[in-house]
C-alpha cells in the first residue's frame, strides 16, 4: 500500500517536472512577435479599458498569463508564439468589456493567427448613441478565424457584413442574442468550410438566401428568433450533413419544400411558430434519423400528417400543438415510434376519441391534447393515466367524459372531464345501461362518439318527452 502510494506520487512528481520544464523551456525561447504583443495590447485598451493591463501582462502568453488569451508555437519556428484565441466573457473578465467598448479592425488585423475570437456579453449597452457595428473590413481572406462567435451583445447592431464569406478557414460562426438587423448575405453561401450557423435571436429580415444551399459542411443551422419571411428555400436540401435545423419563430410562409426530404442526417427539426402552411412533403417520411420534429404554431391545415410522422420511428417529440389539424387522432399511425417520449396535439380542430393504443408508447411520458374537439370516455389505462400524472393533458375537450368507477378521484379531477352518463362496458345501473345501448344501437353519431355520453347529448339526440324522464333518472342515478 505505501510503496503504490509512493509509486503514484513520484509518478505525479515526475508529470509536474515535465510539464514545468517544458513550459519553462518555452517560455525562455519562445516570443510573441513584437507586432502581435502591441496588437494586444491595443485590443485590451479598446474592449478592457484597463490601463495598467500591458504592466501586469508583459508576457501574455507566458509568464504573465490572462485567462482570455492563448497563444500556440509557430509549427515551423519553435521560438516564436503566436495568438491564436481571444476570449472575453464574464468567465473571464467582469464586466466583460468596459463601456463604451468598440471593435476597431487596426489592433485585430495585427492579429493574423487568431483562430478562435469570441466576444460574450460585451457590448451590452443597446441606446442607439451607444451601439457598435461589425466593421467589414475586419474580416479578410488572410485570417485563420477558424471560430468566431459575437453572442449576447445587445449593442452590435447593424447589418451583417458579406466580407465575413472571406474567412475561408470559418468552421463556427455564431452571431447569436446580439441586435444585428437587415438580411442574411447571400456571400455567406461561400463559406464552404462552414459547420455551424448560428444567427438566432436578432432582428433579420428578408428571406433565406438560396446561397446557403452551399454550405456543404454545415451539420448546425439556427436561424430562429427573427423576422425571415418567404418561403423555405429548396436549396436547403442540399445541405446533405445538417443534423440540427432551427428555423423557428420567424415569419416563414408558403410549403415546407420537398427537398427537406433529402436531409437524411437530420436529428432536430424546429419549424415551429412560423406561418407554414400544410400538406407536408411526403419526402419528410425519409428523415429516418430524426428524433425532435417541432411544427407547432404554423396554420398546417390538414389532417394530422400519419403518412409522414409515422414512418420517423427514431421520433422522441412530436410537436403538432396549434396546427390548425383536423380529424380524429389516427388509430396506427403512432405505433411504430416506439421512442416517443413527448406527444402535442393540444389546440387542434382533432375530433373522434382519444386511441387508446397511445398508452402502449413504452416512453411516453408526455401527451398533451388540450383544446380539441375530442370525444367519449377517456379509455386510457388506468397505469397510464397514473404514470403521466399532470403531464397527460386532456382539458378543454368539452365532449369527453370519464367512465364510472374510472381513475382515482384526484386524476378524475385534474383531467377535468365530466363523468359520462353511462358507465363503460354496461357495468352501471340498469337505467345507464340501457340508455346507453339504445343510443349506441341507434345513431352512428353516438357510435363515434364512443361508449360514454354526457347528459346534455343524450337529451340532443334522442329528445321528447320520455327521453326527460330518462334523464331525470340518470341525474339521480349519478
Ligand atoms: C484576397 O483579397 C485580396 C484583396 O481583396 C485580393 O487581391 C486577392 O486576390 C484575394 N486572394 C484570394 C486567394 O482570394
Ligand atoms: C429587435 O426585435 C425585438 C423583438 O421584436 C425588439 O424588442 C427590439 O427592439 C428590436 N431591436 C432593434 C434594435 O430593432
Ligand atoms: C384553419 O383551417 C380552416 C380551413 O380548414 C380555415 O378556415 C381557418 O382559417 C384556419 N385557421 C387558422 C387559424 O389558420
Ligand atoms: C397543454 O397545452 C395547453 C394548450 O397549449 C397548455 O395550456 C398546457 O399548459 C399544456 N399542458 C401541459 C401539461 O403541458
Amino acid at each position: 500500500m505505501a510503496a503504490s502510494l509512493t509509486m503514484i506520487s513520484f509518478l505525479h512528481a515526475a508529470v509536474a517536472v515535465a510539464v514545468a520544464t517544458t513550459a519553462g523551456d518555452a517560455a525562455a525561447q519562445a516570443q510573441l512577435p513584437r507586432s502581435e504583443l502591441e496588437a494586444i495590447f491595443r485590443v485590451m485598451a479598446d474592449l478592457l479599458g484597463d490601463p495598467t493591463w500591458p504592466q501586469l501582462h508583459p508576457r501574455p502568453c507566458t509568464d504573465t498569463p490572462w485567462p482570455g488569451l492563448q497563444c500556440e508555437l509557430a509549427p515551423d519556428d519553435g521560438r516564436r508564439l503566436r495568438a491564436t484565441r481571444l476570449h472575453f466573457g464574464p468567465d473571464v473578465a467582469t464586466p466583460p468589456c468596459r463601456p463604451g467598448a468598440r471593435l476597431a479592425s487596426p489592433a485585430l488585423l495585427g492579429l493574423p493567427h487568431l483562430k478562435t475570437l469570441s466576444l460574450l456579453g460585451c457590448f451590452v449597452d443597446d441606446q442607439a448613441a451607444a451601439a457598435v457595428e461589425l466593421p467589414p473590413e475586419l474580416f479578410t481572406n488572410t485570417s485563420s478565424l477558424e471560430q468566431l462567435v459575437l453572442k449576447s451583445n445587445p449593442g452590435l447592431t447593424g447589418p451583417i457584413p458579406a466580407t465575413l464569406s472571406d474567412l475561408r478557414s470559418l468552421r463556427v460562426l455564431s452571431l447569436s442574442q446580439n441586435g444585428f438587423r437587415g438580411e442574411i448575405p447571400p456571400e455567406l453561401g461561400r463559406l464552404a468550410a462552414l459547420q455551424q450557423l448560428d444567427l438566432s435571436y436578432n432582428n433579420l429580415t428578408g428571406e433565406i438566401p438560396e446561397e446557403i444551399g452551399a454550405m456543404a459542411s454545415l451539420s448546425i443551422l439556427d436561424l430562429s428568433w427573427n423576422s425571415i419571411a418567404g418561403e423555405m428555400p429548396a436549396a436547403l436540401g442540399n445541405l446533405r450533413m445538417l443534423k440540427k435545423a432551427d428555423l423557428s419563430y420567424n415569419r416563414l410562409a408558403g410549403r415546407v419544400p420537398a427537398e427537406v426530404g433529402s436531409l437524411r442526417e437530420l436529428v432536430f427539426l424546429d419549424l415551429s411558430y412560423n406561418e407554414l402552411a400544410g400538406p407536408l412533403p411526403a419526402s419528410m417520411a425519409g428523415l429516418g434519423k430524426l428524433q425532435y420534429l417541432l411544427l407547432q404554431d404554423n396554420p398546417i391545415g390538414t389532417a394530422v400528417p400519419a403518412a409522414v410522422v409515422g414512418s420517423l420511428r427514431r421520433l422522441q417529440v412530436l410537436g403538432l400543438s396549434g396546427c390548425n389539424l383536423t380529424g380524429p387522432i389516427p388509430r396506427g399511425t403512432f405505433a411504430a415510434l416506439g421512442s416517443l417520449t413527448a406527444l402535442s396535439l393540444d389546440r387542434n380542430r382533432l375530433d373522434g376519441p382519444i386511441p387508446a393504443s397511445l398508452a402502449a408508447l413504452p416512453h411516453l411520458g408526455q401527451l398533451n391534447l388540450s383544446q380539441n374537439r375530442l370525444a367519449g370516455e377517456i379509455a386510457l389505462p388506468t397505469e397510464f393515466v397514473e404514470r403521466l400524472g399532470r403531464r397527460l393533458d386532456v382539458r378543454g375537450n368539452d365532449e369527453l367524459c370519464v367512465g364510472r368507477g374510472r381513475y382515482g378521484g384526484a386524476q378524475a379531477s385534474y383531467l377535468g372531464a365530466p363523468p359520462c352518463v353511462a358507465a363503460g362496458g354496461g357495468s352501471g345501473g340498469g337505467i345507464g345501461g340501457t340508455s346507453s345501448l339504445q343510443v349506441e344501437g341507434s345513431t352512428g353519431a353516438a357510435a363515434m362518439a364512443g361508449r360514454g355520453l354526457r347528459i346534455h347529448e343524450v337529451v340532443g339526440m334522442i329528445g321528447g318527452l320520455v327521453c326527460h324522464l330518462l334523464v331525470l333518472f340518470l341525474v339521480f342515478d349519478l
